[in-house]
């Protein structure tokens, strides 16, 4: 079950859980503090250990730190870093953080947001990527000069790992159908190792349906008829191209969440991963994104009635007050956004007698 794979978590001192916060660069240090914020208000029993990864830095000092934490922690709240450098030496941290904790799935629930003008309408589809290998092997060479070849890695068990981890989530969460994304015409024995683990797993699986349509494709179809979809089984490129590709037709960058997981460690960061460098400090990046996956986390520990007052918060913002910012063709600041929500918080937490 989707359920088993979801790491149990660890660290809880007197009732509080530890969490690994790593802000990353960009927007993330200030939505980080919105979330800081946000819990105060909520009296949400999570406290954070706090680790900044400078991409810049020659040595991997700071991730290895980070790495270690999350192996305390069992549970992190992620922004991006950004990895600006094409030196082959200088490795994405992001990749190198996913790797070394084998979170082999990021799952993007892509759910329409009512109150919000967006592309298309009603859109609910769950995207299940696989994380640590693929495209993202970081495995490029130049041959002979003026010629590089770049290593796309594509293995069996993880592929099963995760065709199993998308029709055991369908079964939990009473998903109907699997669509593979692939390139298995032009890539045929990488794309058609993943094309045929999920063919097979899915005969195991009887109950749900399961399709298989090529990434070229699955992009026109998202933006002509996306309510085909139900849940995408991808490998790590495409599965992040279509979820930008969703999030455009939802609302943009700043709305949805991610979630990674692997068997011990659990990481949540917004679903789009950009860093969103050109508007950090001008307090016009949307909170949201960034929110929502801190509601995930606290869904994920267990911390169900502050998971639901936060959510129930954000929801009323967005979609009762419409309270905006400028990405949502609003006039809102970030802190107009969040100072809505905390009002909402308080007084739901005062209602449910949490705080
Ligand atoms: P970006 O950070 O420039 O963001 C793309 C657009 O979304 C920008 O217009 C930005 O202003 C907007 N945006 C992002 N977050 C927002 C928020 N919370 N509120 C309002 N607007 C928001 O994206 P770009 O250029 O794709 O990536 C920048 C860095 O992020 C890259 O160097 C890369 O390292 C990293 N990255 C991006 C990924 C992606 O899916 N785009 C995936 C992984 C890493």
């Amino acid at each position: 079950f989707a359920k088993k794979v979801t790491p149990i978590p660890k660290a809880k001192y007197g009732g509080r859980h530890a969490v690994t916060m790593l802000p990353g660069g960009g927007i993330g240090p200030e939505l980080m503090g919105y979330v800081k914020e946000v819990f105060r208000y909520g009296g949400v029993p999570v406290d954070f250990e706090t680790v900044q990864i400078d991409p810049k830095s020659d040595s991997n000092e700071d991730l290895e730190y980070a790495i270690t934490s999350i192996r305390r922690n069992g549970v992190a709240i992620k922004g991006n870093i950004e990895t600006k450098s094409l030196d082959t030496d200088v490795i994405s941290r992001n990749v190198a953080l996913r790797n070394e904790l084998d979170l082999f799935v990021n799952v993007v629930h892509c759910q329409s947001c009512p109150g919000i003008k967006a592309r298309q309408k009603d859109i609910d589809i769950i995207i299940i990527r696989q994380n640590t290998e693929g495209e993202y092997a970081m495995l490029e060479h130049e041959s002979v000069h003026g010629v590089v070849e770049s290593m796309k890695v594509v293995t069996e068990e993880n592929s099963e790992r995760l065709a199993r981890y998308a029709f055991d989530y369908c079964r939990l969460h009473g998903r109907k159908k699997v669509t593979t994304v692939h390139k298995a015409n032009i890539m045929k024995l990488s794309d058609g190792l993943f094309l045929e683990v999920s063919k097979r797993v899915a005969k195991e699986y009887p109950d749900i349906q399961h399709d298989a349509m090529i990434i070229d494709n699955t992009c026109m179809q998202l933006v002509a008829n996306p309510h085909q979809f139900d849940v995408m089984l991808t490998t790590n490129l495409y599965g992040s191209i279509v979820s930008n590709v969703i999030c455009g037709l939802l609302g943009g960058a700043g709305l949805l969440s991610g979630r990674n997981y692997g068997d011990h460690y659990a990481v949540f960061e917004p679903g789009t991963r950009n860093t969103g460098t050109a508007i950090a400090g001008k307090n016009i990046a949307n909170p949201i994104a960034m929110l929502n996956a801190s509601v995930d986390m606290l869904e994920h520990l267990g911390h169900d009635s502050h998971a639901e007052v936060i959510r129930t918060a954000i929801n009323k913002t967005i979609s009762e007050d419409h309270i905006h910012t400028p990405d949502l063709g609003g006039q809102a600041t970030s802190i107009d956004v969040v100072q809505n929500i905390i009002k909402h918080v308080q007084a739901l937490s005062k209602k449910c007698q949490i705080v």
